[in-house]
């Protein structure tokens, strides 16, 4: 189980993990090329392993030194030799080297786990015969094992399915421009995921093939082989979507790479409906940044068939919207490592939305948010997409978060390198109702509770107990300079000692109300409270007069109290334990302290620009605290 701790707004530069489909091409290639090629910043995942191991298995030298991927390229035939490999869970393993094998000296006969041996391969078996291959289904329906005899890839025409997977497209590529000769494939059926066959294309094209459509179902593959090369593997775009997303609603800014400007990625269709959504999107040098938007994010209706993989970062996201998004076009979804749309739905749901599903669509509408601990359903994508939820919403727990290593094994360092300690600044007049509301939204959020005034209130106490007048700048200067000051569980701590009582009178309240005019003591306090919040991972609600002005301008969540001036008299004469006939004097103490406190040079007592003022004249507690905590979760 992996507790999330939410984030404040973003400020992160990621690495990516390689892509994994690019690691995959360029494996393939690499191993077919004249000479040793090495991939740069390749991805080290379950699935590449597959590829790795299995090439290995084929008697090819591949080798990690780091992040990259020494390949051994024997020009145009991965090894030799009668061999049994195992592509375990990796479809494109087990579909890439199925070609691939056709250009073999030997047996190779390739065969995986469970769930590969229920997956289609008979579209590309045909169509290798139809090169002159000669590939043997030994399971049901042509699947898994397959026992392919080679050399033998004579070339020419052949027709393939491309309805169903757009790997067998890519795995005849791939393997096509070492044929005996020039090679035409004629894509059959509606052709799915296009983008991954360019992106097949630019792997092979970087490797010296000419390999290229010509028309809308017809590639062209020349003979000639690929020439070994250093290939630096793009970041993969489908992780990228999860920073992405990260900053789009906690707002902040992160960047991701690298990504060349030309990269096909599916995926990065993301951007442009993140960009819908109101985040701020560049593409420079390799890299994307994203400035987020959190309280304007809109909500979107997208078809998302060209990149079913960013719909789970894309339907956390819609959590946040300003009202209901739709994803449609997404039916393969349900054919991926779980159904994704339904299992989606249900996690979604967990977190207070209201979610419609189709055959092929999901609608999300947000709702009260609320806590919830997530069941990826052994879906990495799952895992990582509710993750970046719980940096909005307090109290987000993932299950299995070990499913990640699929794809991203670091994953939750990263996301824990994107938080930032969240703060909830409350500002507003004394006897508002601050201190109690500040304390039940930290203990409701599990974050600390810093009260300012205390800082003040102590600077004061020192102030009168040495005598020295609470005007003279210098002399209290000097004094605040070496006060150790600490707020701990509640208490005010003066040079050690217990002052909490001491520093309630209204001795030290008007005192405080005057030292904190002094620009030196504010600096030297402001200091102190923000010291104070940086030691607290989780984050804090701070209260006081300038939080949301000058000691954090940047809180995601700012409000501001008010309340009519004989409510707060009352609610102080209350807490003070006083006799209902003192309020008209306490209403005039305090509305001297507050002319002071606002119309001071320094950090006068206003709301911020971005606040939002609550009068609670007439809210309980309860009710304000509420509000208070909806303000947190919408951050608006
Ligand atoms: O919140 P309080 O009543 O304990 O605050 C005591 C005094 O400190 C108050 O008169 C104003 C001052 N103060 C301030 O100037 N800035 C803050 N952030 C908090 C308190």
């Amino acid at each position: 189980m992996k507790h999330i701790t939410p984030s404040g707004p973003i400020s992160a530069s990621v690495r990516l993990p390689g892509s994994k489909s690019i690691t995959n091409r360029a494996l393939v290639v690499a191993a077919l090329a004249d000479g040793i090629s090495r991939l740069r910043g390749a991805l080290d995942a379950d699935d590449t392993r597959a590829m790795v191991e299995s090439l290995q298995g084929m008697g090819v030298d591949v080798r990690w030194e780091q992040t990259d991927l020494v390949v051994v390229g024997a020009g145009g035939s991965p090894g030799h030799g009668d061999v049994t490999i195992d592509a375990r869970g990796s479809g494109t393993t087990a579909r890439f080297l199925a070609a691939a094998a056709a250009l073999r000296a030997g047996t190779t006969t390739i065969d995986g786990n469970r769930r590969l041996r229920e997956r289609p391969m008979g579209d590309l078996v045909r169509a290798l015969g139809g090169l002159g291959a000669a590939v043997e289904a030994l399971g049901e329906d042509d699947r898994l094992p397959l026992r392919i005899h080679g050399p033998a890839l004579e070339g020419g025409a052949t027709v393939v399915d491309a309805g169903r997977s757009s790997q067998f497209v890519s795995a005849l590529l791939m393997a096509a421009a070492c044929a005996e000769s020039d090679v035409i494939l004629e894509l059959t059926g509606p052709v799915v995921s296009r983008p991954y066959i360019d992106q097949t294309l630019q792997v092979m094209a970087a490797f010296g093939s000419g390999a290229g459509w010509d028309g809308p179902s017809t590639l062209i593959v020349p003979a000639g082989g690929y020439e070994a090369r250093t290939y630096d593997i793009e970041g993969d775009a489908s992780a990228a979507a999860y920073p992405l997303s990260a900053a789009a609603i906690c707002g902040g800014t992160v960047t991701v790479g690298p990504i060349p400007a030309e990269s096909v990625q599916a995926d990065l269709a993301l951007l442009a409906v993140l960009g819908r959504m109101g985040a701020e999107i560049s593409h420079r040098a390799g890299r994307i940044t994203l400035t987020g938007r959190p309280r304007t994010l809109q909500p979107v209706a997208e078809d998302m068939n060209a990149a079913p993989d960013a719909v789970l970062a894309l339907a956390v996201t819609a959590l946040f919207a300003d009202g209901e998004s739709h994803i449609t076009d997404i039916a393969n979804l349900r054919l991926k490592e779980s159904d994704r749309i339904e299992d989606l739905a249900a996690e979604l749901r967990k977190l207070g939305a209201t979610v419609v599903t189709t055959p092929d669509s999901l609608t999300v509408e947000p709702g009260d948010l609320r806590p919830a601990s997530i069941d990826p359903h052994d879906d990495h994508r799952m895992a990582m997409a509710f993750a970046v939820a719980g940096l909005r919403i307090p109290g987000v727990a993932i299950e299995d978060p070990e499913v990640v290593a699929k794809t991203w094994p670091e994953f939750f360092d990263v996301l824990e390198t994107l938080r930032s300690p969240l703060v909830v600044a409350i500002d507003g007049p004394a006897g508002v109702g601050k201190s109690s509301v500040s304390e039940a939204v930290a203990g409701r959020f599990g974050l600390r509770h810093l009260e300012t005034g205390g800082t003040y209130r102590a600077a004061a106490l020192a102030v009168v107990e040495a005598g020295i007048e609470p005007d003279d700048e210098e002399a209290v200067a000097r004094l605040v300079d070496d006060l150790e000051v600490d707020i701990a569980a509640g208490r005010v701590l003066l040079n050690g000692r217990d002052v909490t009582d001491d520093v309630r009178t209204e001795a030290v309240s008007t005192a405080a109300s005057r030292v904190s005019a002094l620009p030196r003591v504010r600096r030297a306090l402001v200091e102190l409270q923000r010291r104070w919040v940086a030691a607290e991972t989780s984050g804090a609600v701070v209260e006081g007069r300038d939080i949301g002005t000058v000691v954090f301008p940047d809180s995601p969540v700012k409000v501001f109290l008010t309340a009519d001036p004989e409510v707060r008299a009352a609610r102080r004469v209350g807490d003070l334990g006083l006799s209902p006939e003192e309020i008209p004097r306490i209403a005039a103490d305090m509305a001297a302290r507050d002319e002071r406190d606002s119309t001071r040079a320094v950090s006068p007592l206003r709301p911020a620009q971005d606040a939002v003022e609550l009068d609670t004249s007439n809210m309980s507690i309860d009710e304000v605290v509420g509000a208070i905590s909806r303000l947190v979760l919408h951050r608006r």
